[in-house]
């Protein structure tokens, strides 16, 4: 499966293609839009998500309801682009935009004019923006529909907003209650409070969000080859989000100070299958899924754009000049949890496809069936 995001912030719309998906998958767009609209919530975004009203729309790749086996093309329009014609034009303009010169750290703006030798830094944060996140949650929520034919589910929890700190439940009507996506209320409040402080005082703040797959396939991903590894494929994923800064699997940083004895966890046999009592391994191991939940931690630092800016540069002139200060958000760690259930769907729903081939849902389900049986090797002995 693979996916390509194309669009501007505030060009006409932002799409996704999605290839490789299995034909015969139930795909519907009040279905993505669910997810659409999460992504937009949360207490901390900016003015912007008061214009959007994320919706898909299915320009390939479905018939009747289902997937035919050609690649998925999902269109988002971005109803704030009436208000950026001059600026977005495709064809130039009479009265051409002024450039944007002034960086601001922590974003892509150095980097990216450095790299593609912009003159405007505005050619770089139209794409280094985080609305192109929007292709991919819909494109994960295609995923997610084919992940949940074979049972596996992925959800999200905040976990921490700057430096308060709740531990994840993942009780599902809670976490969507929330407007910070905690299924903790006090704690909710508290992070309410915190972003509340920050936009007050022209700042910004991240924060922690715990990703959690359950129902997951045994035996997705290889050792084999660096590559291939699974591990990996998942911490690249999660790490493209705009702002990750770290992923870890279940507790990995701590683990990495204790002993082996405390940190494996020991294997057992129950009816006939293989079974953990704990899972500090976070549902991989040697880069291959092992049937327990897969449970990470992503880490987000806080948002780049600053009402109160830092010290900068002019781009053109190299004079200091204080960064930039455009519409933002002030924090953006709840809407990070769906765009992270997207992409750990993603990566889930290729493995998937990897091992059980993609033509035909049907075909792969039945796969899957076979699979299972045989992964009951002690009472196959009997
Ligand atoms: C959902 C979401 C919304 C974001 N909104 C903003 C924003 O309004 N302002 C901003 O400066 N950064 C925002 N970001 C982060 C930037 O896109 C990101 O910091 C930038 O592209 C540089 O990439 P990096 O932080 O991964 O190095 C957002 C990130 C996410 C995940």
């Amino acid at each position: 499966m693979r996916l390509l995001t194309a669009g501007e912030s505030h060009g006409p719309m932002v799409l996704a293609v999605l290839d490789g998906v299995p034909a015969g998958l139930a795909v519907s767009p009040a279905e993505i839009d669910v997810d659409l609209r999460r992504r937009q919530l949360g207490y901390g975004r900016g003015a912007r998500q008061r214009i959007e009203r994320d919706a898909v729309r299915i320009t390939g790749g479905v018939r009747q309801g289902r997937t035919t086996g050609a690649p998925l093309a999902l269109e988002i329009v971005n109803r704030d682009a009436v208000n950026w014609e001059r600026v977005m034009s495709v064809e130039p303009v009479a009265e051409p935009p002024d450039p944007v010169t002034r960086l601001r750290p922590g974003h892509a703006d150095l980097a990216g004019a450095l790299k593609f030798g912009h003159a405007d830094v505005r050619d770089v944060i139209e794409r280094a923006s985080a609305r192109e996140t929007a292709a991919r949650v819909a494109a994960g929520a295609v995923a997610k529909a084919l992940l949940r034919v074979v049972g596996t589910d992925v959800a999200s929890e905040t976990k921490s907003i700057g430096d308060v700190v709740s531990e994840p439940r993942f009780d599902r009507e809670a976490v969507e209650a929330s407007e910070v996506r905690s299924a903790d209320p006090e704690r909710s409040g508290a992070m309410v409070a915190a972003i509340a402080a920050a936009r007050e005082a022209g700042d910004t703040l991240g924060g922690v969000v715990a990703v959690r797959a359950t129902g997951v396939v045994p035996g997705l991903g290889s050792f084999a080859e660096w590559d291939r590894r699974l591990d990996g494929r998942i911490a690249q994923a999660l790490m493209s989000i705009q702002s990750a800064k770290g992923v870890q699997f279940a507790d990995a940083f701590a683990a990495a100070s204790e002993r082996g004895s405390a940190v494996h966890d020991p294997i057992r046999v129950r009816d006939g299958a293989f079974v953990r009592d704990r899972n500090r391994a976070g549902g991989l191991e040697g880069g291959v899924t092992n049937g327990q939940d897969i449970v990470l931690e992503v880490a987000f630092k806080p948002i780049s754009t600053l009402m109160k800016p830092l010290p900068s540069a002019d781009l053109r002139t190299g004079e200091p000049a204080p960064a930039l200060v455009e519409r933002s958000d002030v924090c953006v760690v709840p809407a990070a949890g769906v765009v992270a259930e997207a992409m750990l769907a993603l990566v889930l729903a290729d493995a998937l496809c990897e091992k059980f081939g993609n033509d035909n849902v049907d075909d792969l389900c039945a796969a899957v069936e076979r699979y299972r049986r045989r992964l009951r090797p002690l009472d196959a002995r009997r």
